[in-house]
């Protein structure tokens, strides 16, 4: 019997990590901890709020008194750590709110497991889930590998490094049993639609410009979500203490024909004339600090644990499309209310 705290399990990838934990291990205790910051929606667990090895507890890991209870009261086994402050724009509008949950959040989990854990840190896990944006940008051809040294430009990517070596930190000076795995970018279901394809999709659909910032020509890597949980559950059971993975799609793309290639699929989808879509986008001022280019050679993670992605991005993205068009009143309901004053301050004179 294990019980295992999942951090951040009621935003985008933490609520497909919790789903398939809670379903494929049903002798496992998951605990969601969550602060349902805008990011987080008890809504994306809809369908397995009820299972008896689940349970939801509402908690801010940067409350050091309120983790530190938590933790003696539940004595979890592990920790499979999401919960942060997920948006590079936010991080430029407010970096302190970065350092505050990505950092001092993962250090206070750090600080409470190393003293519930002590005398058996060999029985137990941390398991921290990290971003390739940790390594910075590329050149044309070459890849991010475990090796590549940590190069980060935006407040957000600066934060998750800085967790990143507080996790390998514990692990060298105290001998925690721990874990990173670094993965590209993610989409799929329950995407919150401040980020590129689920905003693209929901502006597509109600006819709205979609911005796409500079010349459309940075590329990003993507993977489907649930192979992303996926990956966490085998890099979580598998790998040895202290090692890192990257995960990721061998899935490059250019932000402008990733948005071309939505417009394709949603012209289809919603009777529209070829063409009519692409009509909607529109140039806008860069992001500061941009990075150009991700790209994840996830060979590590391939050889020693056999894991790769499970579906084509076509397949994925049309999935994902799909999911959008029927789940209008999840889309209805995250872009009421603080949505429009955050979109209206992004991209409003951009
Ligand atoms: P998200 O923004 O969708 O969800 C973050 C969750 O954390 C939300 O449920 C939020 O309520 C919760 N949270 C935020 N602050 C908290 C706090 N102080 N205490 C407790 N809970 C808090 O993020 P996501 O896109 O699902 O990313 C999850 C993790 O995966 C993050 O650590 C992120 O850095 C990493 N990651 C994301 C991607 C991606 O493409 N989205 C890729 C690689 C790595
Ligand atoms: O690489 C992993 C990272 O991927 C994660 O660590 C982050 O949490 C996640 O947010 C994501 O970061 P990106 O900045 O790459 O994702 P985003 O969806 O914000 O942007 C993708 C690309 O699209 C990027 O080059 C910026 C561009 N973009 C984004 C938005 C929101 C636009 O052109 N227009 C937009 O409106």
């Amino acid at each position: 019997m294990k019980k295992i705290i999942i951090t951040g399990g009621a935003g985008f990838i933490g609520s497909h990590v919790v789903r398939r934990f809670v379903t494929t291990y049903p002798e496992y205790q998951i605990i969601n901890l969550d602060k349902l910051t805008y990011a987080g929606n008890l809504a994306n667990l809809k369908d397995i709020e009820n299972a008896p090895n689940y349970k939801f507890v509402k908690g801010d890991i940067v409350d050091l008194e309120f983790i530190n209870n938590l933790f003696a009261t539940e004595q979890p086994d592990a920790v499979v750590h999401l919960a942060a402050e997920s948006h590079v724009d936010r991080s430029i509008t407010n970096p302190l709110e970065f350092v505050m949950t990505n950092v001092v959040g993962t250090v206070n989990l750090l600080n409470a497991a190393k003293n519930l854990w002590k005398g058996e840190y060999d029985k137990k896990r941390f398991y921290h889930v990290s971003t390739d944006e940790v390594y910075g940008t590329l050149g044309e051809t070459d890849m991010f590998t475990e090796q590549t040294a940590y190069d980060p430009h935006s407040p957000y990517s600066a934060s998750k490094a800085s967790s990143d070596h507080f996790v390998r930190a514990y692990h060298d000076t105290y001998g925690m049993d721990t874990v990173i795995s670094n993965c590209s970018n993610n989409y799929g279901s329950y995407h919150f639609p401040e980020k590129l394809i689920p905003l693209a999709i929901h502006n597509i659909t109600e006819n709205k410009p979609v911005p796409v910032y500079g010349k459309g020509e940075n590329v990003r890597d993507w993977l489907w979500v649930e192979d992303h949980a996926r990956a966490i559950d085998v890099i979580f059971h598998n790998a040895a203490t202290g090692t890192t993975y990257n995960i990721g799609g061998h899935n490059e793309w250019k932000n402008i024909d990733l948005i071309q290639l939505l417009c394709r699929i949603l012209d289809k989808k919603l009777n529209r004339e070829e063409g009519e879509s692409a009509k909607l986008i529109t140039y806008v001022t860069d992001r500061a600090g941009h990075d150009l280019r991700y790209a994840i050679d996830a060979t590590k993670l391939k050889n020693e644990l056999g894991w790769t992605p499970s579906i084509t991005f076509e397949e994925g993205l049309e999935k994902t499309v799909d999911w959008y068009l029927s789940n209008n009143e999840w889309l209805k309901n995250v872009t009421s209310g603080h949505y429009q004053d955050y979109y209206s301050e992004q991209y409003n004179n951009r």
